[in-house]
């Protein structure tokens, strides 16, 4: 399988590549080089010394940039905490309690600050520390063009309508989520297999261990039947005393901590925990996606680092437009 992609398939792949990202939007690779040079260092650091402590940060910090571009654009909006009478994004239930890492980028920034103070972008720190956790995690890294501005709004309630994806979703919600954000389906595949780290809580897919298509006691015939007996021995039924159920089991049950193309050997294997995964063999085109990186790890490794770049880009704010924040978590009082 390998062998059958020559060198001038790869070379043609990355043109396409290229040429998808080289236009649009007014983010540049290298934005900070004048005004902050070690800007990117210093977010790389604090990443590094924080997956030392918690390695499934880096997980953590991808997702975060993935949940922030996907409501009002990567503006760093999922970063601001509530205020009274606003419910922020970090509390809606796609992102409370799961989402981890916003740590990470208080510190980064505030050593952003005592560098170069009011100059680096919270939303830009995300991105940096988005490629990082992969980076870090053992996948290639790629250039962040960077330049974005921070948003001042954040609303718990934009965050499941129209706009993040939920885990039951099946492949053509997930196309569509996807096109509302000018992505496209291939960009979709492609980025899922970011679930190659990182964790899922058992809540995400209980119901397809147990309840699948709303029939009590049925498993979804579509895990693979040992996997999902080992499931269910980490994701016992139902959860304790409607409190969130903090059980969590690996996104990728085989190499769950390296940033590798495993993700997609499960999705064929039926060795993936969520719907919205398993159903990327749905349709012949995101079928033969899925094969495709599970077959040349190196095309889906290029392939993630184009539309990581391209999501980055969704409904960024640049030139004079929002703020440069000075604490990721709360909007300037000027
Ligand atoms: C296609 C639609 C997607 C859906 C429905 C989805 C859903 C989920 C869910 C339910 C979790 C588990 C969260 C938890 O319970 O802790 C998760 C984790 C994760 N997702 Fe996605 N996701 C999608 C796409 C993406 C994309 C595009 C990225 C980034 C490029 C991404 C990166 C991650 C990562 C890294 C984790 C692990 C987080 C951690 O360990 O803290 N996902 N996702
Ligand atoms: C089982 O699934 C159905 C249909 O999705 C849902 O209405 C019902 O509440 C579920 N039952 C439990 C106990 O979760």
């Amino acid at each position: 399988m390998r062998s059958t992609w020559s060198p001038f398939a790869m070379a043609a792949l990355l043109l396409v590549v290229a040429a998808s990202v080289a236009h649009a939007s007014h983010l540049k690779v290298g934005f900070y080089k004048h005004s902050c040079p070690q800007a990117e260092e210093i977010v790389r650091d604090a990443v590094r010394r924080a997956i030392a402590r918690e390695p499934g940060l880096g997980a953590g910090l991808i997702r975060m940039h993935f949940h922030d571009c996907f409501v009002r654009g990567c503006d760093g909006s999922i970063l601001i905490n509530s205020t009274p009478g606003n419910k922020a994004e970090k509390e809606s239930p796609a992102n409370n309690p799961s989402m981890r890492g916003f740590d990470v980028i208080d510190e980064a920034k505030a050593a952003l600050e005592a560098h170069c103070p009011r100059t680096v972008s919270c939303a830009d720190v995300v991105a940096f520390a988005a490629r990082d956790g992969a980076y870090l995690a053992g996948g290639i890294g790629y250039d962040v063009p960077s330049g974005r501005r921070d948003g001042r709004v954040s609303i718990s309630d934009e965050v499941l309508k129209n706009n993040v994806p939920s885990p039951t979703d099946h492949l053509r919600e997930l196309v569509e989520s996807f096109k509302r954000k000018g992505l496209s389906a291939d960009d979709m595949v492609t980025l899922s297999g970011a679930h190659t780290i990182g964790r899922s809580h058992c809540s995400s897919f209980t119901q397809r261990l147990y309840n699948f298509s709303g029939q009590l006691g049925k498993t979804d015939p579509s895990i693979e039947p040992a996997y999902a007996e080992h499931l269910k021995q980490r994701c016992p039924w139902p959860s304790s005393n409607g409190q969130m159920d903090p059980t969590v089991v690996p996104l990728d049950p085989v190499t769950p901590a390296s940033f590798d193309n495993q993700y997609f050997k499960n999705v064929l294997a039926h060795k993936v925990v969520l719907t919205s995964d398993q159903t990327l063999l749905d349709s012949p085109l995101t079928a033969g996606i899925v094969k495709f990186h599970s077959a040349v790890e190196k095309a889906w490794e290029i392939k993630f680092g184009a539309a990581m770049i391209k999501m980055g880009m969704v409904d960024v704010l640049t030139g004079h437009e929002g703020e440069i924040r000075e604490k990721c978590y709360v909007v300037n009082n000027y």
